[in-house]
């Protein structure tokens, strides 16, 4: 699928069906993630795969919603702050921001391969901390549920170019 189309077709689902992930398309999934960019090409990640009905299970109750029960595969993508890029001047952790792009590369790949997505934030940091027995320095950063859908994709809505691009200076505020 050409990439406007992945973009244009990408949507947060919150709805699964039952409709297990083939175990290769998890893999795929996860290369597109892998070869995303990062500051000096550090790559400060990691990827937590649970596909497992029971360990699924236990980890709803960091999400408490139903439909991110119904997911059948759930990745927890953290960041590793020893091994990120920190900018001299201000000290700046670029952690979040190669996070972010790998996981954008997971959800689009996965609209490609016709699977749903949903970008998790809002997330009991502490108790996944707890459960994934992360150490100190690896910090769980969003969570990712994955699965087929029967939903329907919202009209996006969106701040218009004219809001939110400014030419050759900042002016307008
Ligand atoms: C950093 C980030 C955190 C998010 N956290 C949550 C979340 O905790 N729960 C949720 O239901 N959606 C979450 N979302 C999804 C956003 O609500 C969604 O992307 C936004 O409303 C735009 O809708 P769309 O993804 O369908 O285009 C998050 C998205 C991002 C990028």
């Amino acid at each position: 699928m050409e990439i406007s189309k992945l973009i244009a077709n990408r949507y947060s689902v919150r709805s699964y069906t039952s409709q297990l992930v083939e175990q290769s398309q998890i893999l795929e999934i996860l290369e597109a993630a892998r070869l995303a960019p990062s500051a000096c090409n550090y790559q400060p990640w990691y990827f937590v795969v649970l596909t497992e009905a029971e360990n699924l299970n236990d980890f709803h109750e960091v999400y408490p919603r139903n439909w991110f029960r119904e997911a059948p595969v759930c990745i927890v993508i953290c960041s590793d702050h020893s091994q990120s890029w920190k900018r001299k001047p201000d000290g700046k952790d670029f952690a979040d921001v190669d996070v972010a792009i790998a996981i954008d590369h997971l959800v689009l790949k996965a609209t490609e391969l016709g699977l749903g997505t949903c970008w998790i934030c809002n997330f009991d940091v502490l108790l996944a901390r707890k459960k994934l027995q992360l150490p100190a320095h690896i910090e769980p950063v969003a969570i990712v549920p994955i699965g087929y859908t029967n939903s329907v994709a919202p009209v996006k809505t969106r701040k218009s170019l004219s809001e939110i691009v400014r030419w050759e200076k900042f002016t307008g505020l």
